[in-house]
């Protein structure tokens, strides 16, 4: 018989040996997860004995771990502004550093129950949209993306949350010009912005198994923000907000495209890491 404890020593060798980050954290929450125990309990009862079926999917899943699959995808949820998102190989994983838009959002309207309607171009989970309609209990929305597999995901995290009645999910590609949407207070948007040129420097994790479609554009990776910003003034309520997620050192360039689209209070803010990653702008 394998306990606990032997099974999670065993797993942590496993993801040492595999070069993963920070193993000991990642086979805990495997364990967890594949035990449907509390993560505290792998180390306050280390002891128990597993059953032979419990040690066999925690042994499945670590080699998927030891494969380099993102966490997320192993366990399929992703925790993003203290609200549990699933996610599948068809969605980003939200990221922390996403949420400095949530928190430009919040700074901007202060009103909480404002009725304010919400557009976000390439919703993926829809971890921006639905977090931000926790939030304001009156807001209405509609995410929008060309992956079918997406929108899937985004409804189910939609209904998981309690705010299916106050959005819709729908495919629409930016590239197609401007969709039948308009008169939105608030937009926003991460799009893909890795350049193409830096595929190979990506983690493992990253290139091999997020979708590319929501990692790449352009030699730059500007080339989705050239698209979408002429597109802001149909789409936008006179006086409403754009909130863009950019990738490090693309800030000021993003804010120079907004400026040149007449749009003005352009402001640039940091994540945690101080870089300038969420930029926002009024029409
Ligand atoms: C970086 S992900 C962001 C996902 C999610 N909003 C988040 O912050 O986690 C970009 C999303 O844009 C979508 N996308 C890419 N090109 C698009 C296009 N031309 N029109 C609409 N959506 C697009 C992708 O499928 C992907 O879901």
């Amino acid at each position: 018989m394998t306990t606990t404890g032997e099974a999670f020593e065993e797993s942590v060798q496993a993801l040492s040996r595999a070069g993963v980050d920070d193993p000991r954290l990642d086979a805990r929450l495997i364990a967890a997860f594949a035990l449907n125990r509390a993560p505290e309990h792998i180390f306050g009862f280390p002891e128990v004995e597993l059953e032979a079926d419990e040690i066999r999917l925690l042994r499945t899943l670590v080699a998927r771990r030891v494969a380099r699959e993102p966490l997320a995808l192993i366990t399929g949820e992703k925790e993003f502004w203290s609200l549990r998102f699933v996610v599948t190989s068809a969605t980003l994983i939200p990221r922390p550093d996403s949420e400095t838009l949530i928190e430009a959002v919040i700074r901007t309207f202060p009103d909480k129950a404002a009725p304010v309607k919400i557009l976000d171009l390439g919703t993926g989970s829809g971890c921006l949209l639905l977090s931000l309609l926790h939030e304001y209990e009156n807001a209405r929305g509609i995410g929008t993306d060309i992956s079918e597999q997406a929108l899937i995901v985004a409804r189910t995290n939609a209904k998981r949350l309690e705010l299916e009645g106050r959005v819709e999910f729908v495919y629409a590609n930016w590239n197609d010009g401007a969709c039948n949407f308009a008169d939105f207070h608030i937009i926003l948007c991460n799009p893909p912005y890795i350049p193409e040129g830096d595929r190979d420097s990506l983690q493992h994790e990253v290139r091999q198994y997020e979708p590319h479609g929501a990692l790449f554009a352009g030699p730059q990776g500007l080339s989705e923000y050239s698209t979408i910003v002429p597109l802001l003034p149909d789409l936008l309520k006179e006086g409403g907000w754009v909130f863009f997620e950019v990738g490090a050192g693309q800030a000021e360039t993003v804010a120079e495209m907004l400026r040149g689209a007449g749009m003005y209070s352009i402001s640039i803010s940091p994540d945690l890491a101080g870089i300038g990653r969420c930029v926002s702008a009024k029409l």
